[in-house]
């Protein structure tokens, strides 16, 4: 073992307002965290909700037990890796998920798949995956916009790390847990914010996903805000939109072709005034 056991309980550490701190939905939850390895009705990386509801039907503790600390149980399987930064109520709730839509399904025959094989769900866009990325935090978030274009988030600073267009992550190395636990990113990075774009110390709060992209919620002091993005058409780049919760007077520096649809933009300095700060909009066009 044990890089992916340890790296988990990094993010444990690194953010103790981690993702669980959204509600709790099972099946969302399930989509983000499980459903790269886990199907409903046969075996992928790993074995089927079918298989896993034979094992713990009526052992909510047991199934939690075994996805904070996976085992090593299949000839020929990877590891999982812990889903510890679920929590409890996290990990509970997918247990009822999985137990409800299970029920009465039969599963067919069919082995654990190569786990070079991409599972169906990695292509389905827009997609949230919680991954090990390069260059960033052990909490960051993977978001692949549309086809063309992926951001990596980083949940422990709450801010944008990198964009990048052509494809989204090979999750192979982060899943072998080979001693190398990143995935890796495909394509190329087109935008990389080298210092956060607020001053002040950001608190995760959670996320939560609306028309499936993530909606980013963290604090900084008193200031509530939430950053969502969408990809511009042909991979040209990222919009990035804020609100801030009560409004507050800011000054920004923006790096390469960034433009704001309010406040005032000089010599690459931003200012908007507190009202105009409750909900604008960047555009970052990549190069
Ligand atoms: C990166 C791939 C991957 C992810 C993501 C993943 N699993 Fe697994 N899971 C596996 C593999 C591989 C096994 C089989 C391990 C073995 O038998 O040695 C497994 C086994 C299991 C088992 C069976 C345990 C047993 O006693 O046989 C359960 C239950 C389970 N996973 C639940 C989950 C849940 C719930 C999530 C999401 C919160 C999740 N897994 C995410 C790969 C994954």
């Amino acid at each position: 073992m044990k890089p992916i056991l340890l790296a988990s309980l990094l993010i444990l550490s690194g953010t103790p307002r981690a993702i669980s701190d959204t509600p709790a939905d099972g099946a969302s939850l399930f989509t983000l965290n499980c459903s790269a390895c886990h199907m409903l009705d046969q075996g992928l990386v790993g074995p089927s909700l079918v298989e896993m509801r034979k094992i713990y039907s009526g052992k909510p503790d047991a199934f939690v037990k075994w996805c904070v600390a996976p085992g090593r149980k299949r000839l020929g399987a990877i590891e999982m890796p812990s889903m510890v930064h679920l929590g409890q109520p996290g990990l509970r709730s997918v247990y009822e998920h999985v137990m409800a839509i299970s029920k009465g399904v039969v599963a067919k025959k069919v082995d654990l798949r190569d786990s070079f094989a991409t599972a169906p769900t990695q292509t389905v866009r827009p997609l949230v995956q919680r991954m090990f990325l390069p260059d960033a935090g052990p909490a960051a978030i993977g978001v692949a916009l549309d086809d063309k274009t992926s951001l990596c988030w980083d949940a422990g600073s709450c801010r944008l790390r990198y964009s990048w267009t052509g494809g989204f992550i090979d999750g192979f190395p982060y899943w072998k847990a080979n001693g190398s636990s990143q995935a890796t990113i495909v394509g190329k990075i087109r935008y990389t914010e080298t210092a956060p774009l607020f001053p002040g110390t950001a608190k995760f709060a959670g996320y939560q996903i609306a028309s499936g992209l993530p909606v980013f919620r963290y604090t900084i002091g008193s200031q509530a805000i939430t950053e969502t993005y969408t990809a511009l058409p042909a991979a040209a780049g990222i919009t990035r939109s804020f609100t801030f919760s009560p409004g507050t007077a800011l000054s920004l520096k923006l790096t390469g072709k960034t433009i704001c649809d309010t406040g005032t933009l000089k010599d690459g300095k931003l200012t908007l005034t507190p009202a105009q700060a409750t909900r604008f909009t960047l555009t970052h066009r990549f190069q």
